[in-house]
């Protein structure tokens, strides 16, 4: 009896660990061409949709596109990207126009914002980070750059140190800003996995 209850309780302890920390258990961070999250433990992974803006000075081939910040919802992937082989399914979770399919109910994790004049911000509600880049790669599809993010030391960030950008679609400005509209934003529908770390 006593064994019973023994091998039940560590079933038990067993199971609730599983359940608080999926993320840590068999999620490898998909590239190794970014400086490794040493002594970081992973707490997210995020699906990022949404959009990268730019801005253009005339709407001729003489500018390009400047990188103007970026508005994207994150949605709590962890479980999804968790599991192997499925860092590169993460289309299936998309339509045509980069939206979240009605049918994949991901709950919302937070939102990634820009904070004048252009700091990248994620911002999960009980947690946040306030970020800077350290290192880009370039995404192996054509898409926009893989990135590796860290708390830029403003004090703003809490309870969240650093985000790996991977796994991008779209987000891409036109190579110049020929017959764009001046006075407007440009935005580009992307999506992207973010791994944020603490
Ligand atoms: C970026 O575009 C979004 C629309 O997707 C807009 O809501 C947001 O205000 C824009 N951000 C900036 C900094 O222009």
């Amino acid at each position: 009896m006593v064994i019973t209850l023994s091998i039940l309780s560590s079933v038990l302890f067993f199971a609730t660990f599983t359940v608080a920390r999926p993320a840590a258990k068999s999620a490898i961070l998909p590239t190794s061409d970014l400086p490794s999250p040493s002594g970081l433990t992973l707490q997210y992974i995020a699906l990022g949709v949404g959009t990268q803006n730019y801005t253009c000075a005339t709407s001729t081939t003489a500018s390009v596109p400047v990188p103007d910040g970026a508005l994207a919802t994150l949605y709590d992937a962890t479980t999804f990207f968790s599991k192997p082989g499925h860092q590169s399914a993460m289309s299936s979770l998309l339509d045509s126009n980069l939206a979240l399919k009605p049918n994949k109910d991901l709950d919302v994790l937070g939102h990634h914002y820009f904070v004048p004049p252009l700091t990248p911000t994620f911002d999960l509600g009980a947690t946040l980070l306030s970020a800077k880049r350290l290192a880009k790669v370039p995404s192996p599809t054509g898409a926009i750059d893989w990135l590796y993010l860290v708390d830029d030391l403003s004090g703003r960030s809490h309870g969240l140190k650093a985000v790996y950008r991977v796994e991008t679609i779209g987000g891409k400005a036109p190579a110049t800003c020929d017959g764009l509209d001046t006075s407007k934003v440009l935005t580009v529908n992307y999506a992207a996995e973010y791994w944020l770390y603490n």
